[in-house]
C-alpha cells in the first residue's frame, strides 16, 4: 500500500551546513536563567527530564565544565520522596520512573552515583513491575513500553542489574524473563514496536523497546531485518527522519531511529549525509539550539537529539554517545556499564 509522503523542502542556499556547536552551548546556558520566561514555566512538569537534556548536550560538546555541578545535584536532592524511593520531575511534584532514570543520568553523567540512595530506587523501580511483567510509569498505574525502558536502564546505570547465569534472579530485584516477555509481546507484524502488544509501531517506542533489548542483551530475540526495513522507511525526500509512515521530519526522529538502527548494527540503512544535511538544517542560527523542522523555534529537547544523532554518524568535535543511553559513551564506559549492540 502506498504511503502519503508529507515533508519540508529545505532552501540549499541558506540551508545551514555546519555544526554551530558554540552558540548551541551558549544557547543552553542562557536556558532557564529567566525563572519567568513563558516556556520555562510551561515545561515545569518535566524539569528533571529538561535538565537531563541540558547536561547531555553539554557533555557531548565537551563543555561540562561550564556547569554548575551543585545546582544539578542540589535539584536531584530536592526531587526526590524518601517514602516511595523515586524522583519527581520538580519539587512538589509525585514520583515517576521517567525521571527517576533522569536523575539518575544527571548524577552518573557527573560523577556522582554514589551519592545516590540506590536502595531506595532499585525499591522504587521494583513496586513498578505488574504481574504480565510490564512496567507502570508511576503509582496511577499506566502501562507504556517506555517505562520498561526505563526501568532497566535506571537499574544498569546503579549497576543493579544481574545478567549473568551465575547471578539468581532474587538479585535482579525485578522479574526480567517476564519484563523481556512483555517487550517481545509489543512487537507488530511490520516489524515495529508500540507502547503496549498491538498498539502502533511508533519510532520512539522503538528506541525504548530496543534500548531495552540491548540493556538486557537479548537482540538476538527479535527480526531485526523487518524493523531495521520499517525505520529505514521513515527516512524522507529532504533526508529527515519522521516516527511513523505518513508524518512531517522531526529532529528529535533522527535520534529515535538513528540510535536503533545503531543497535541492531544496521545504521547504513538509511542515507546518513542526507539526515545529516537535515538535522543541521534545523540549526537555528541567531539564537543557537535545533528545532524539530528547519524555520521553527528550538528547544532543549529537540537540541539534545539533533546533538546526540549528529554524534552517532561520526560528526567531528563530539564525544561519542551510547546509542543504548543517549548518554556521552565514556560516561557508560567509567561506570562499567555494558549493553548489546549488533555489528
Ligand atoms: C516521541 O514522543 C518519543 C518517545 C515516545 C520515546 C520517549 C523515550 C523515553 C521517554 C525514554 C527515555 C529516553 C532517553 C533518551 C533516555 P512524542 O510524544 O514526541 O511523540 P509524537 O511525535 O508522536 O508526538
Ligand atoms: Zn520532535
Amino acid at each position: 500500500m502506498a504511503n502519503l509522503l508529507k515533508d519540508v523542502v529545505i532552501d540549499e542556499k541558506s540551508r545551514p551546513k555546519q555544526l554551530l556547536l558554540e552558540k548551541h552551548v551558549d544557547y543552553l546556558l542562557k536556558y532557564g536563567k529567566d525563572a519567568n520566561d513563558f516556556e520555562f514555566c510551561t515545561t515545569e512538569y518535566l524539569r528533571m527530564s529538561g535538565m537531563y537534556w541540558v547536561l547531555t548536550t553539554l557533555a557531548v560538546a565537551k563543555k561540562l565544565d561550564t556547569v554548575q555541578r551543585d545546582q544539578f545535584l542540589d535539584f536531584i536532592d530536592e526531587c526526590w520522596d524518601s517514602s516511595s524511593g523515586g524522583y519527581s520531575a520538580c519539587p512538589g511534584h509525585d514520583p515517576h520512573i521517567l525521571y527517576t532514570l533522569s536523575a539518575v543520568q544527571i548524577a552518573a553523567t557527573l560523577d556522582a552515583i554514589e551519592r545516590l540512595p540506590s536502595d531506595d530506587i532499585v525499591r522504587y523501580v521494583r513496586s513498578l513491575q505488574n504481574p504480565d511483567g510490564s512496567f507502570a510509569g508511576d503509582r496511577w498505574g499506566e502501562v507504556d513500553t517506555r517505562f520498561s525502558f526505563c526501568a532497566v536502564a535506571t537499574l544498569a546505570l546503579l549497576g543493579r542489574l544481574h545478567l549473568d547465569d551465575n547471578d539468581n534472579d532474587t538479585d535482579n530485584n525485578i522479574d526480567l524473563e517476564s519484563a523481556v516477555r512483555f517487550v517481545l509481546s509489543c512487537q507488530n507484524f511490520d516489524g515495529g514496536f508500540g507502547s503496549r502488544p498491538n498498539a502502533e509501531s511508533h519510532a520512539g517506542l522503538i528506541y525504548c523497546c530496543v534500548g531495552f533489548l540491548s540493556v538486557v542483551r537479548r537482540l538476538a530475540s527479535i527480526d531485526g531485518d523487518t524493523l531495521a526495513w520499517w525505520l529505514s522507511e521513515r527516512q524522507l525526500p529532504s533526508g529527515g527522519l519522521n516516527g511513523r509512515p505518513e508524518k512531517l521530519p522531526d529532529v528529535c526522529y533522527s535520534w529515535w531511529v538513528i540510535s536503533s538502527l545503531t543497535m541492531l548494527g544496521r545504521q547504513r540503512w538509511i542515507d546518513s549525509d542526507r539526515l545529516k544535511a537535515y538535522i543541521l538544517a534545523s540549526q537555528d542560527v541567531e539564537t543557537g539550539g535545533f528545532s524539530d523542522r528547519p524555520g521553527d523555534l528550538p528547544d532543549p529537547f529537540h537540541t539534545v537529539f539533533g546533538v546526540a544523532a549528529l554524534s552517532l554518524l561520526g560528526e567531528p568535535g563530539l564525544l561519542q554517545v551510547s546509542p543504548t543511553f543517549c548518554m556521552p559513551q565514556q560516561v557508560i564506559d567509567r561506570l562499567g556499564v555494558t549493553s548489546q549492540i549488533l555489528s
